[in-house]
């Protein structure tokens, strides 16, 4: 394997631009991207993200026209806002009546509602009335995530791809392979042989002087760069992955109804940054070339993992949250105040180096499903009907999910019982001998009950949760820095997950040790986790933090009105309804959020809900100032205005410094 590239900025593996005849790039870089090697400089990573998710989820199925303002609602808050809407200055921050009142012309439309008694969601015109009786369904949603995931597959070579579902509406794609392959197809003098066999001889120069980059919002070059100079290979790899992008974009428009946003860049974090860049239904390319230039308008906070407790740590060590100042900063200080492995990881990322891997990880290891009660219950029959509910809504999705036909079925059922600060948690096997229907999950969900019960002392009850897990034992080997625990901290975790989770006598082991372990990556995961839980107040004012003793989901959590400091219902998980991939078995781990303190079961939701912050923050950051990225219109170093929205069939507008490219 090669070292990584030596610039700090673009891709180049020697000390800049090529001599004119040879690429900066060797055969072994070129090779590297057949095989997803993270550090590659030809790499090329994709991120998909639907816009206003649920809100285009309403419309279509309502058949709504699309310039039709429209949110959906979830009592009387607001938890998805179309584009439209969003022009009257509609966000989730509003309630139904202040919404209405800056567009009497809204449709809210309530989310779909399971309800004590009934054995199957539905879409009730009065929900908003119901929320002591009725759980708010996401099934819905997920249904057109999973359609909308599998025309992204549909359209991806079978054997070349690599697809990272990273929350309910959005994926990370590693498309090197496929770049590669493509590249092989249009650029034959690529197959050859390199001379004297020597994979560290420099590839020749793309026979090309400018890229046709169509409807993309392409990132203004880092400063030493011009649209003048000729393409190099990764400039090339990003054109094809760009029109991979394109055609699955345009793909999902046409058989699903949905427009989303993507960023093509080299790595996951750029990516990211790069779909949230020009919403809706608009593509950024942040080419190599341009990386400096990006992140430089950004402030670090935006970026993931950096918008909690850590960066808040930076910017108090630095005084400032610019990460165009912290750029003066050395490795060697930031590893003297943050230790080696957050330092370094620190230094990289204000540098858009980020070599964490796409995982394919898409099969489900476990689902949840959860309510808080106002007013709490207080009585074992009012507790029943909600298990039956539970159970119901966790059977729909395991026969959704096809568990029963392809044998992934749950090896284990928990239940967690919240009475004042105290929680009870029970777990039982799942016999894998017989049938698994909804009947027996819900008289095992009873006995669960009858178990804690039994205890005395457990009304009235505040929360109760359900869920299943053990589908899998899995652990994916990289899944990026959020994705670890540390070894040394994980006894301290383990110890603040059972405290919080389980009566100490209750722990049950389904795991030895050694297995539950995850790798040690980095330093950075302390600052994940948190020992103290304090409410904070997110970007619009809306209390984020649990209840006080939670595990339940940040997508698709709710609340119900009149939550203390929540008015408007937007995000206080509540009540919650989720499936997880990677979830571990026994809920003996506690992710915290380091923005809000949320209290998450699994990486997995942590990182859904951290990616659901950093949207919000990029969409505010969008709000309140002009973006730097866009098409190359202005001249120079000059920022040029923000893209306008393209929507499809709109005639390509022709961008200086791009023409047609020639392929072959
Ligand atoms: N969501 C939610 N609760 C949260 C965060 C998100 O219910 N705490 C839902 C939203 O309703 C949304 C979906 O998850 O439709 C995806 O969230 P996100 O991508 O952050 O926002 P979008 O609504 O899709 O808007 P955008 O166009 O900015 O991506
Ligand atoms: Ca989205
Ligand atoms: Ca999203």
């Amino acid at each position: 394997m090669s070292s990584p590239p030596s610039s700090l900025w673009g891709s180049s593996p020697g000390d800049g631009r090529s001599d004119g005849r040879h690429s900066q790039f060797t055969y072994r870089h070129l090779s590297q991207m057949a095989s997803y090697n993270t550090s590659c400089p030809l790499r090329v990573v994709a991120h998909i993200d639907l816009d206003c998710f649920y809100a285009q989820a309403e419309m279509v199925r309502l058949g709504v026209p699309e310039d039709q303002p429209l949110a959906v609602q979830q009592w009387q808050g607001l938890i998805a806002v179309n584009y439209p809407a969003r022009a009257y200055g509609i966000g989730r921050h509003c309630n139904v009546t202040e919404a209405k009142k800056l567009c009497p012309q809204l449709i809210h439309q309530h989310v779909a509602t399971w309800r004590e008694g009934d054995d199957k969601w539905a879409y009730r015109p009065d929900a908003a009335d119901h929320v002591a009786t009725d759980k708010v369904s996401l099934d819905p949603y997920r249904l057109e995530s999973r359609r909308i995931l599998a025309v992204i597959k549909e359209h991806l070579p079978h054997d070349l791809q690599k697809v990272e579902k990273a929350g309910i509406d959005e994926v990370f794609l590693d498309l090197s392979a496929h770049a590669h392959a493509v590249l092989l197809e249009r650029f034959p003098e690529l197959t050859s042989p390199p001379p004297d066999d020597d994979p560290s001889a420099l590839l020749p120069m793309p026979p090309l002087s400018a890229l046709e980059w169509q409807a993309d919002a392409l990132v203004d070059l880092d400063d030493e760069h011009t649209e003048f100079d000729d393409p190099d290979w990764d400039d090339v790899a990003l054109l094809i992955a760009s029109e991979i992008v394109r055609n699955i974009r345009a793909a999902i428009r046409e058989k699903l109804k949905y427009t989303c946003s993507a960023g093509v860049a080299r790595n996951k974090l750029l990516s990211k940054l790069g779909s949230g860049h020009n919403k809706p239904n608009q593509q950024t390319v942040i080419r190599n070339r341009a990386v400096r230039h990006f992140l430089s308008g950004f402030k670090f906070t935006k970026f993931r993992n950096l918008g909690g407790k850590l960066g808040e740590q930076l910017r108090q060590a630095f005084n400032t949250d610019s990460v165009q100042d912290l750029l003066a900063v050395s490795v060697e200080q930031l590893k003297s105040k943050f230790g080696d492995d957050t330092g370094v990881w620190i230094y990289d990322t204000l540098r858009g180096i980020d070599t964490s891997e796409v995982n394919s990880r898409t099969q489900i290891k476990s689902m949840l499903s959860a309510k808080s009660f106002r007013p709490s219950i207080n009585t074992v029959e009012q507790a029943r009907k909600w298990l039956q509910i539970f159970a119901a809504d966790i059977f729909s999705r395991l026969v959704e999910e096809g568990v029963l036909e392809n044998k992934r079925r749950p090896k284990t059922i928990t239940l967690h019982h919240r009475h004042y600060a105290q929680t009870r948690s029970r777990q039982s096997p799942i016999h894998q001998g017989r049938l698994l229907d909804e009947e027996t999950l819900l008289s095992l969900a009873k006995s669960l009950l009858d178990q804690i019960v039994a205890e005395g002392h457990v009304w009235p009850c505040t929360n109760l949760s359900l869920s299943v897990g053990g589908f899998d034992q899995g652990i994916s080997r990289n899944m990026g820095i959020d994705g670890f625990l540390l070894k040394g901290e994980e006894a301290q975790v383990v110890k603040l997950g059972s405290k919080m989770l389980m009566k100490e006598e209750d722990a049950q082991e389904t795991q030895p040790a050694e297995k539950r372990r995850r790798i040690d990556s980095s330093g950075i995961r302390q600052f994940l986790t948190k020992k103290e839980q304090t409410p904070c107040t997110g970007s619009d004012g809306a209390v984020m933090g649990n209840n006080g003793g939670e595990t339940l989901g940040s997508l698709g959590s709710e609340v119900s009105p009149g939550a203390a400091g929540n008015p408007n219902g937007l995000t206080a998980p509540d009540e919650a309804s989720f499936s997880q991939a990677n979830h571990r078995q026994t809920s003996t781990t506690v992710h915290l959020c380091p923005r809000c303190d949320s209290r998450l079961e699994s990486s997995e939701a942590l990182q859904n809900h951290q990616d659901w912050h950093f949207a919000k923050d990029l969409q505010e950051q969008e709000r309140v100032t002009s973006t730097f990225v866009s098409q190359p219109s202005t001249a120079g170093n000059g920022r040029p205005a923000p893209a306008p929205v393209k929507r499809p069939g709109r005639p390509k507008k022709k961008e200086r410094g791009q023409s047609k490219l020639n392929f072959g």
